[in-house]
């Protein structure tokens, strides 16, 4: 049987019913329509599915939907204020730093999360912190360079 969750997504309180082990992936994408967040592996080995849980960034795959009874998820759809994209997505297209784009959503929350907690990191953490994130197409300068450029 289903378990009904309450929580807030992106500022907005939500509820949704999940399959005990559904993951929040599935839940946000599935039963919420927020599609941003990928699954590019469901092992936690990716990053695709990014997102923040009670301001932490977590693998959304290794996370189960019913954990975020109460809490809040910040997902990529909330990061532009309507028409106005964050910072980091305008450098993004500034730097081309997207090829296929299914890694950008992930990086993107992952970039955010850096970012608020570290405004002005050199090249080498920003290496480090998105070194869970992985891109098949390999554009990793672009993406180093679009997050550096925002953070300056
Ligand atoms: Fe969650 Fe790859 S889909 S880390």
């Amino acid at each position: 049987s289903k378990i009904h969750v309450t929580t807030t997504v992106n500022g907005d309180t939500v509820e949704f019913l999940a399959d005990p082990r559904e993951t929040l992936l599935d839940c946000l994408r599935d039963r919420l329509g927020l599609t941003g967040s990928k699954e590019g592996c469901g092992t936690g080995d990716c990053g695709a599915c990014s997102v923040m849980l009670d301001g932490r960034l977590v693998s959304s795959c290794l996370v189960l939907g019913v954990e975020a009874e109460g809490k809040t998820v910040d997902t990529i759809e909330g990061m532009a204020r309507g028409d106005d994209l964050h910072p980091l997505q305008r450098k993004f297209i500034e730097h081309a730093a997207l090829q296929c784009g299914f890694c950008t959503p992930g990086i993107l929350v992952a970039a955010k999360a850096l970012l608020d907690q570290n405004p002005d990191p050199s090249e080498s953490e920003v290496r480090y912190w998105l070194a869970g994130n992985l891109c098949r197409c390999t554009g990793y300068d672009k993406i180093v360079n679009a997050v550096m450029d925002a953070a300056a």
